[in-house]
């Protein structure tokens, strides 16, 4: 009996060496280092060459990259097509509406590594998002950082995983905070990866309630900028094309900055889960701290990008590496 004990004891000990499980471990920089050294210029030339073709690549990339890690984890899960037996994460009715370019930069990415024989099926769709979303970011100006890789690609996509974790444009820090919680981010990381909406777009039915019979007593928000509020209403009128969509970040939609952090000073947060931010006392002195200093925001976003890409990463045991991002193996 004691005998047996033991030996299971060292055999334990033994797995637990010889495959570390935890979810984080396996990530690190320059993973493919040997197998596929050339991996990251390759996607960066990739993501550049479609940058020229359609800028919206840049805001599409970042959003998928997003809503790709918050679910099921960032296993490019929300690449999965849907078949006739399985409704995939991205045709969930809060998918990505936009984001047919973040898609196709990932599928031409993987083209261009399978040209390499070495390369070739070696590198998880999940790290081909996590560099591009990387060079968009820069491509915008915003700043670069190393990332981790070593994800493996997940094994499920379904659109019932979508309920429930993702934010949504009326939400309140408490709710922004408790669903970001989920993933081990901090207040301070949901603050800085807000700072994402200063790029793209987003439709009129996203912030309509703020502008159109809002409550009993305010017709508008009261925390919207006046004259901001005028210009939304113009632009996107009742009854708008549903098909409209405008920039979320008023001055600057096509540079990653801190200019976001500025317009939520002056009222001018698109969604109420951006203007929250800076009325809300506890997520305001944030706000008003990158506002001043692009170097601390820019710090802050590279810390939470890199942890939003520890979400929920899976191993060879629960995941593979997909010869098709968008179709299980
Ligand atoms: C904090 C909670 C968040 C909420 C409530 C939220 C909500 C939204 C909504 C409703 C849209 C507009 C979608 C449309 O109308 O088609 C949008 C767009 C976008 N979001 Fe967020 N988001 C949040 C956080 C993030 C994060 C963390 C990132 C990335 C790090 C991100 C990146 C983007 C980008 C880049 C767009 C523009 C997409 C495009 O132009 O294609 N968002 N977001
Ligand atoms: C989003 O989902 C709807 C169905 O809810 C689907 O018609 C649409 O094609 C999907 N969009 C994308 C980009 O996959
Ligand atoms: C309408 O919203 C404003 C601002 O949030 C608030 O002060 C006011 O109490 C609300 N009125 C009603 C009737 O809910």
């Amino acid at each position: 009996m004691a005998r047996s004990g033991l030996v299971l004891v060292v055999a334990l000990c033994l797995a637990i060496t010889v495959f570390p499980d935890t979810t984080t471990a396996q990530l690190k920089q320059k993973f493919y280092g040997n197998s596929c050294p050339r991996v990251e210029e390759i996607v960066k030339n990739v993501v550049k060459e479609k940058v020229k073709q359609t800028f919206v690549t840049i805001p599409a990339t970042l959003r998928l990259f997003f809503h790709d890690c918050f679910v099921n984890g960032c296993d490019a899960s929300v690449l999965i097509q849907s078949t006739p037996n399985n409704k995939a994460e991205k045709d969930h009715p809060d998918n990505i509406s936009l984001a047919g370019d973040g898609f196709d930069v990932v599928i031409k990415a993987k083209k261009a590594l399978d040209a390499i024989p070495s390369c070739k099926n070696k590198i998880s769709c999940a790290d081909i998002l996590t560099i591009a979303t990387r060079d968009v970011v820069v491509a915008a100006g915003g700043p670069s950082y190393e990332v981790e890789l070593g994800r493996f690609d997940g094994l499920v996509s379904t659109a019932a995983s979508v309920n429930g974790n993702l934010p949504g444009p009326n939400d309140k820090v408490d709710k922004l905070n408790a669903l970001f919680a989920k993933n081990k981010l901090t207040q301070a990381d949901m603050i800085a990866l807000s700072g994402a909406h200063t790029l793209g777009f987003a439709h009129c039915s996203k912030f309509a309630s703020r502008i159109f019979g809002f409550n009993r007593t305010h017709a508008v928000d009261p925390t919207l900028n006046k004259a901001y509020a005028k210009e939304l209403q113009m632009a996107c009128p009742k009854n708008v094309d549903p098909r409209i969509a405008i920039n979320m970040d008023p001055n600057t939609p096509r540079k990653f900055d801190n200019i976001y952090y500025k317009n939520l000073q002056q009222g001018k947060g698109l969604f109420t889960s951006d203007q929250v931010l800076f009325t809300d006392g506890r997520s305001k002195p944030t706000v008003d701290a990158w506002a001043r200093d692009s170097g601390a925001f820019n710090r802050a976003f590279i810390t939470a990008m890199t942890k939003l890409g520890r979400v929920g990463v899976k191993t060879r045991r629960n995941g593979n590496i997909r010869r098709d991002c968008g179709a299980f193996n």
